[in-house]
């Protein structure tokens, strides 16, 4: 496995002109700051070595370096999910490649359901921390560097969660803060699974990230997220949900969501 993050990694350097220290996964919600990247060089994930290969043909996504403003940047157009069928060491091994490319800090968003009873749809949330209840942990197995017990009583940086919170109060954007729970998916919750996400602590259930920030810390690599949401498992608010909706609440919250990744990114 090292010898392929590695592999991969001086593939990559080959192509690159330059050495960026923050990467981006583009997830929901942050699919226009694609726009404001400049200078862009972009490699298809099919023609990078060992990289997982894409379960829906077209679709595979793409590495993009280039500048954010004044800073030199990498970002995943397109991540890989669990529920689609990839293993955790696959769903990981851009962010174990990322660290291998000297990345220092890495942003992410996501789409999630609000469990917290105040949240409305189109909220964005910064996360402040997270629930792994994923049935896998991405760190299970031979220990390739650093701790092999790590700690995360600091997953997500307090230092990027509190510019984050200036950049927002500058802009006149209303932001939450809250727990993410992370889960396979690919099923939507039920009420009682919303109500059980709500009492074991989540402000908001979604389908991915939390694998990535694990081996980001388990990197030391320093983290930020936001996620939108979308829909409501709050009792007496669960109405049917379809992805489609999901993608319509996401695309409401994009200018706000872009505003605050963009400046954050330029100020860290
Ligand atoms: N549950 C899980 N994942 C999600 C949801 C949800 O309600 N909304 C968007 N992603």
């Amino acid at each position: 496995m090292l010898e392929k993050i590695k592999e991969t990694a001086s593939y990559l350097q080959s192509k690159m002109h330059t050495s960026p220290e923050t990467a981006i996964i583009l997830g929901t919600g942050l699919g226009s700051l694609v726009n404001e990247i400049t200078e862009k060089y972009e490699i298809p994930y099919e023609e990078i070595p060992n990289f997982p290969v894409s379960t829906v043909e077209g679709h595979s996504g793409k590495l993009i370096f280039g500048k954010l403003g004044q800073k030199d940047i990498m970002a995943m157009q397109g991540r890989f999910h669990y529920y689609e069928g990839y293993s955790m060491q696959e769903v990981t091994f851009p962010v174990r490649v990322m660290k291998e490319l000297g990345i220092q800090t890495l942003f992410v968003s996501n789409a999630s359901g609000g469990t917290n009873p105040e949240f409305e749809i189109g909220d964005l949330m910064i996360i402040t921390d997270h629930i792994n209840h994923f049935p896998e942990h991405p760190l299970r197995g031979k220990n390739l560097y650093g701790d092999r017990f790590p700690d995360m009583s600091e997953a997500y940086s307090k230092e990027l969660i509190n510019q984050a919170m200036e950049i927002a109060a500058e802009n006149g954007i209303n932001v939450r803060q809250g727990v993410y729970i992370g889960t396979q998916g690919p099923t939507f919750e039920t009420p009682a699974e919303y109500k059980m996400f709500r009492i074991l602590g989540g402000d908001a259930v979604g389908m991915s990230t939390v694998p990535e920030v694990i081996v980001a810390n388990h990197a030391r690599i320093r983290v930020f997220g936001i996620s939108v949401i979308t829909d409501l498992g709050v009792e007496g608010k669960i109405v049917e949900v379809s992805h489609e909706e999901v993608q319509q609440a996401a695309n409401v919250a994009q200018p706000k969501m872009t505003t605050i990744m963009r400046e954050l990114i330029n100020r860290s």
